[in-house]
């Protein structure tokens, strides 16, 4: 029997712009990723009959309904084989918080299972299985800690860059599901405040955390509706406490501020209040894979 532990990190958006809604229904967009080492450990066992999936806690869709069991399957297909897999989820990042979880752990177990079961699917076909299980999953193969991505979230670069940034991250109790937010954007008009990608790149590429926070752009800002409430209030614990600026990552409703000297993190992490309401993380870029090593 085989048991094989892989790692599967959260994401951060230090940019995202939707442009529009295409035919197909997905829609276009330009976002900078970047992984940082909030994880989901996955614990991959090769016993009983057929595919098992779980997580613990089981705060989120079981069994078949699980993006991995989605992954796993279409692996096997492609692969043409029958696998008896039972694989548990900790879920350490959380649900629908904007995060890209449950993507990290699809990404994660596509790529150990092939590897480790010698399935020998080739890195494009592994890719495209991927890019069809969700949008935020093809970053996640790639072997980078940032990237730029277009199209529906499939056309990445890479971003060459050898160095980490520091966050806090906050995630109010409320879940909100990308979907839902993609729903309101194609509702509301878009926002006018003037952005570009290509100031937040160079941003970062400076780690030029200054005019990072001046080029931070998130279009799901506006479209938060009544549960704004929780995103500024989220935004005034960090201003409160000496980070003025702070942004929604992904489809929230995460809100995190960066840092590009840990004990600065460390000074605003540890003011922070811990309460039951409100999960307060202090994370750094992830430059591992998926066997969890973090260097640099
Ligand atoms: N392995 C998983 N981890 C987290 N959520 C999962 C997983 N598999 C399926 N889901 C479902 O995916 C949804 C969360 O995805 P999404 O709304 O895109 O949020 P986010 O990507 O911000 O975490 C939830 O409905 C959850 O039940
Ligand atoms: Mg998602």
């Amino acid at each position: 029997m085989r048991e094989i532990k892989v790692f599967a990190p959260a994401k951060l958006n230090l940019y995202l712009d939707v442009l529009g809604k295409r035919p197909d229904g997905f829609h276009n967009i330009e976002t900078i990723f970047e992984k940082i080492d909030l994880k989901d450990e996955i614990i991959i066992k090769e016993k009983g009959k057929g595919l098992k999936v779980k997580t613990t806690p089981s705060n989120c869709s079981q069994g078949r309904e699980n993006i991995v069991y989605k992954a796993a399957y279409a692996l096997f297909k492609e692969a043409r084989v029958k696998l008896n897999l039972d694989i548990e989820i900790k879920k350490r990042i959380p649900v629908s918080a904007g995060l890209g979880g449950g993507s990290s752990d699809a990404a994660s177990v596509l790529k150990a299972v092939n590897k480790i079961f010698k399935l020998g699917v080739p890195a494009k076909k592994l890719f495209s299985i991927a890019r069809d299980i969700g949008k935020d999953v093809p970053f996640f193969m790639l072997n980078s800690p940032f990237a730029v991505a277009k199209g529906a979230g499939e056309l990445l670069e890479k971003i060459n860059l050898n160095k980490s940034l520091f966050h806090i991250l906050i995630k109010p109790s409320i879940p909100l599901s990308t979907k839902l937010m993609y729903r309101r954007i194609d509702k509301c008009s878009f926002s006018t405040k003037p952005h570009s990608l290509k100031g937040t790149l160079n941003a970062l590429k400076k780690m030029d955390v200054k005019a990072l926070e001046k080029n931070y752009y998130n279009i799901f800002e506006s479209a938060l509706a009544r549960d704004n409430v929780h995103i500024n209030r989220a935004k005034a614990m960090l201003a409160d406490r000496g980070a003025e600026h702070s942004l929604l990552s992904g489809s929230g409703p995460t809100v995190f501020c960066t840092f590009k000297d840990k004990e600065d993190a460390k000074a605003v992490f540890r003011k922070m209040p811990k309460d039951r309401d409100t999960s307060v993380f202090l994370v750094k870029t992830y430059k591992g894979g998926i066997y969890g090593d973090n260097r640099g």
